[in-house]
């Protein structure tokens, strides 16, 4: 666990009140109040640690990171690149992105650097270097964090200046050799767009090529190198002096970066988790929307991650902003951290005064100090993180179900034109994962690269795209006794968008043959019936010939095809594939997924059907094996020693759980045999067994 316990407290700019000394005594007293032990500093503190060129001021930025350590607070420490000073703007042009239309930024803002520029990388990196000499072996500081959320620039992450232009050109040379290979890659010939000269390739832009999906899926992956290029950098620079770890907050699926590639560039990973609570009085969807998330950090490196941002109350970007409401923020906070988080940190610890972000929701308002209800219920998580301590150190979550989660797929599917144009790769993700975030089976999400040994059930919607291997993988993983389920619009083409012809690529194994696509309107929608149930097809409907031997558990109901399968089964080696010919709804998904989840032998932690709005995860001791393969994890219903198991209620109403066997609460020490009671928005954690004696 890094800095020995789970870590609270946040973002922590006191360059902004350096002339109130008192304020930033305040701020001590307050974090100690509210059990903060770790903040962040520096992630845009460029000007004041750099007022002009070569001039560096540092002595705030030891002054407060020694009174931290005075009160035993730890740090994060973070490089200023993600905004820029003006008198760098403003003498070196060069440095501001310029967007796909040619444009190049006017100087302000944040996030929008040319990630290529020399003289950019030539700033931060005197810079890091520096910070790395004077603050990189403080006792109490204990992580470096590179920039603010890397290409977070309005969804388009990238720098279209013909500096990156000449970078692109040199990567695509790198990985195809040849324009020869290029132009069969990108299926050039089509509208005539065959390059004869390097020169002539320009990034996607809206007045320019925007229809040549494999050069769009290049830049993409290009944009992420050179992300991770400039990271690395970064990276380099902080190590000089240091050897502290090294992290980056990524974002609630941000679209812009491959986060499976981006990965292996940081030692422990962190993201920024902002759900929109109280959009509805239900909120299983932002709680589904967060706990994927959480999931998807978590499996990225199979270790425990940080839960780097979030608001204590409400945000300020969205049309409207509710406030949390009392109890979810603890809930949220420990949703986090049964899902692996081993902090609660936010974004921010005191609200600015002025400026884009001051009625952001911070721990302590502009008025009132310590005397707030947010206060007051960020203080209840520092109070509670402490006692969890001991518990959840060397522990993670570790599922016996994955669902595929591909960045490069997402790219794809989601740029190609037809069977529909509103193909939303996570929404459709996520509805196949409510089904096993209600029944309270957890899954990793991973990429096409990951390894699927020790998972029983893997489940790929959507999967358009198949990556070089794949299709084998999934083979071998099926024959060994896997349950895989896939859908409508799966291993359609390859890496650069290229078709597959001739045959599915997992043909054998899902025992069907795909032959057209339907995407009709509201009024053409079908329907089939599932286990004497009828649900909806609908926006996108595959037709597809089951092969001999394949089982088909449903049919469509109406139009031409009528009759052609809706749902399939085939047995294959050990395993079993399952096929959705068509989009349905949560109803479905919810029956399918429960057949699915008992045929293989799945079941939550408390073994026990779960009330809407109720959900289970699990920490267990990580081992030496770390793994699923731990034959202790197959034992169903229950869980290995040392499970720590989280029981969430994000309803607005106390629940009663039953029939859940014997259990201990692992705060109160208490008994709890049988019955378990859950306030509204309240989480109860567990470990197996009766109290000791
Ligand atoms: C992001 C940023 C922060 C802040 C918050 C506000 O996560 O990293 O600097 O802007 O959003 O929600
Ligand atoms: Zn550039």
């Amino acid at each position: 666990m890094l800095g020995g316990r789970l870590l609270h407290g946040g973002d922590y700019n006191p360059e902004q009140w350096l002339e109130c000394p008192e304020v930033l005594e305040e701020d001590i007293r307050l974090m100690k109040e509210a059990g903060v032990n770790c903040v962040t500093l520096g992630v845009f503190s460029w000007s004041v640690l750099e007022p002009e060129e070569g001039v560096y001021n540092f002595d705030w930025l030891e002054e407060r990171i020694d009174r931290l350590g005075e009160e035993d607070i730890q740090v994060v420490l973070a490089t200023p690149s993600g905004a820029m000073p003006h008198w760098l703007t403003q003498k070196y042009p060069e440095v501001r992105q310029v967007f796909a239309d040619g444009k190049r930024n006017l100087p302000g803002k944040r996030h929008n650097f040319c990630y290529t520029s020399p003289v950019m990388r030539e700033k931060i990196t005197a810079l890091d270097r520096a910070l790395s000499e004077r603050f990189g072996r403080k006792e109490n500081v204990i992580l470096w964090h590179i920039s603010n959320e890397l290409g977070g620039n309005f969804g388009d992450s990238t720098c279209h200046c013909e500096l990156c232009q000449e970078a692109f050109r040199e990567w695509l040379k790198k990985k195809y050799g040849t324009l020869d290979n290029l132009n069969h890659a990108w299926w050039g010939r089509f509208w005539s767009h065959v390059y004869t000269d390097w020169s002539q390739i320009h990034s996607p832009a809206p007045h320019g090529e925007c229809g040549m999906t494999g050069l769009a899926l290049d830049w993409k992956r290009f944009s992420t190198e050179q992300i991770s290029d400039f990271c690395t950098m970064e990276i380099e620079a902080v190590r000089t002096y240091s050897e502290l770890p090294v992290t980056a907050n990524f974002m609630d699926f941000f679209k812009g970066l491959d986060y499976q590639r981006m990965e292996r560039d940081f030692d422990i990973i962190s993201w920024d988790s902002y759900p929109f609570w109280h959009e509805k009085q239900d909120e299983v969807k932002p709680a589904v929307r967060a706990a994927a998330n959480h999931s998807l950090m978590r499996a990225l490196k199979k270790q425990p991650f940080l839960l780097m941002e979030s608001t204590p109350s409400q945000v300020s970007w969205r049309d409207y902003n509710p406030l949390k409401r009392p109890g979810m923020h603890m809930l949220s906070s420990i949703q986090a951290v049964s899902h692996g988080s081993d902090s609660v940190q936010y974004f921010q610890w005191r609200k600015g005064r002025g400026s884009f972000e001051k009625f952001h929701g911070a721990v302590v308002d502009h008025l009132n100090g310590a005397n707030t209800r947010t206060f007051h219920e960020v203080a209840e998580v520092g109070e509670r993180l402490p006692g969890l301590t001991e518990l959840l150190d060397k522990t993670i979550n570790r599922p016996k179900a994955a669902v595929i989660f591909d960045w490069e797929n997402w790219w794809a599917v989601e740029d190609t034109q037809g069977p529909r144009l509103d193909l939303d790769y996570v929404e459709c993700v996520l509805s196949h994962y409510q089904a096993f975030w209600e029944a309270g089976i957890e899954a990793d999400f991973i990429g096409m690269d990951a390894d699927l040994d020790g998972y029983k059930l893997v489940s790929a919607p959507l999967n358009y795209m198949y990556k070089e291997g794949y299709a084998e993988k999934v083979r071998r993983f099926v024959e060994s006794g896997g349950f895989y389920v896939t859908t409508y619009f799966s291993g359609v083409v390859d890496e650069t968008d290229l078709c597959f012809t001739g045959h599915h690529p997992l043909e054998d194994v899902l025992g069907i043959m795909p032959e057209e696509i339907d995407a009709p309107s509201e009024e053409f929608a079908n329907s089939f019936s599932y286990q004497g149930k009828e649900y909806p097809a609908m926006r996108i409907c595959a037709v597809v010939h089951p092969k001999e031997g394949t089982e088909v558990l449903s049919v469509y109901d109406k139009d031409f095809y009528a009759g052609a399968p809706m749902v399939t089964r085939n047995g294959y080696g050990g395993g079993q594939a399952f096929f959705i010919a068509a989009e349905s709804d949560i109803s479905f998904l919810r029956a399918f997924y429960n057949d699915m989840f008992q045929s293989a032998g799945l079941k939550n932690a408390l073994g026990i059907e779960l009330p809407y709005g109720v959900t289970v995860t699990v920490r267990t001791p990580q081992g030496d094996c770390a793994g699923q393969n731990d034959k202790s994890l197959q034992m169903s219903g229950h869980c290995p020693a040392g499970s720590i198991v989280f029981v969430m209620n994000f309803r607005h109403e106390p629940v009663e759980l039953t029939r859940i066997g014997e259990w201990t609460d692992a705060e109160t020490k208490e008994k709890v045999s049988g019955i378990l009671k859950l306030e509204k928005l309240s989480c109860r954690i567990l470990t197996a067994g009766l109290p000791q004696r």
